[in-house]
């Protein structure tokens, strides 16, 4: 079988098509038990040949729910627009952005099941998008919007990631980033504007049972940002008690 094709499929294989709270009419295949989901995935991984990596795409993130929902609420910001969604896990915000009427839409993230997991979540809400699975986070994009959802959860994703957007917003993108306060969202954001607060039900890769989840628009002048972190950094509930740290297994956690 083709990677792309064995891909799709075990992506289909190990989700089922459901919806939350937030975004009734956005159905996207998503697993129920991720953390075991991920702990499967290591026989697929030693028969391909490739690394385990945290099944970011079967799982709706909090920051990407709140950027898909803002986009769905206001599809002004997105008609017949170039939207690229980076860091994209399973593409909902991808998919929200062509839901709501936006001309072309780019998926970007480096994970090859997410590339799938978009794929098959474009075909389940009757839209196309465009997968990119190349690291674009050094380049520049010239994308009318760029979305993001929960993407500053490691350091070396968040200090790769801020560049990216403050650069697309300097060349005149609408940025809009969904976070529900990771480890590593800048601080002070004197250049963000805060446009949407969601009250969203997590799952238990989580702590606590709802998070509160911001949207925000960069500006598009650039004020100079300090990366403050903050000390705590994220892991999920479950895989804390059992000892293991998410920061130390993905490829996406890494330090570049
Ligand atoms: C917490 S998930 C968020 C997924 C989605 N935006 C959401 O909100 O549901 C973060 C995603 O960032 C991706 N990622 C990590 N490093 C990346 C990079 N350099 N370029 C693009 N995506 C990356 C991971 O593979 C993962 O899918």
């Amino acid at each position: 079988m083709n990677p792309d094709a064995e891909a799709e499929q075990f992506v289909r294989a190990h989700t089922r098509l459901s919806t939350t709270p937030l975004l009734p009419e956005l159905p996207l295949h998503l697993s129920d038990d991720v953390v075991d989901l991920w702990e499967r995935m290591t026989d697929r991984a030693a028969a391909l040949g490739t690394t385990v990596e945290l099944p970011y795409w079967a799982s709706s993130w909090p920051g990407g729910q709140a950027v898909a929902r803002y986009v769905l609420d206001h599809p002004d910001l997105v008609v017949g627009k170039r939207v690229l969604d980076v860091a994209s896990g399973s593409g909902l915000i991808g998919i929200a952005a062509a839901r709501a009427g936006a001309a072309h839409v780019q998926v970007n993230d480096i994970d090859k099941l997410c590339e799938a997991s978009a794929l098959v979540n474009a075909a389940a809400n009757g839209v196309t998008v465009e997968p990119l699975t190349d690291d674009i986070l050094d380049a520049t994009t010239d994308a009318d919007v760029v979305v993001v959802g929960d993407a500053f959860y490691a350091k070396g994703l968040a200090d790769r990631m801020l560049p990216f957007v403050r650069r697309a917003a300097r060349a005149g993108a609408l940025v809009l980033v969904g976070d529900p306060g990771r480890a590593y969202l800048p601080q002070p954001r004197t250049d963000w504007r805060r446009v949407a607060t969601y009250r969203i039900p997590v799952t238990d890769l989580e702590q606590g049972e709802v998070k509160v989840t911001g949207v925000w628009r960069l500006r598009a002048r650039s004020l100079p940002l300090r990366a403050e972190q903050q000390r705590d950094a994220y892991q999920p509930r479950r895989a804390r008690a059992a000892g293991r740290s998410v920061a130390g297994r993905g490829r996406a956690n890494r330090k570049p």
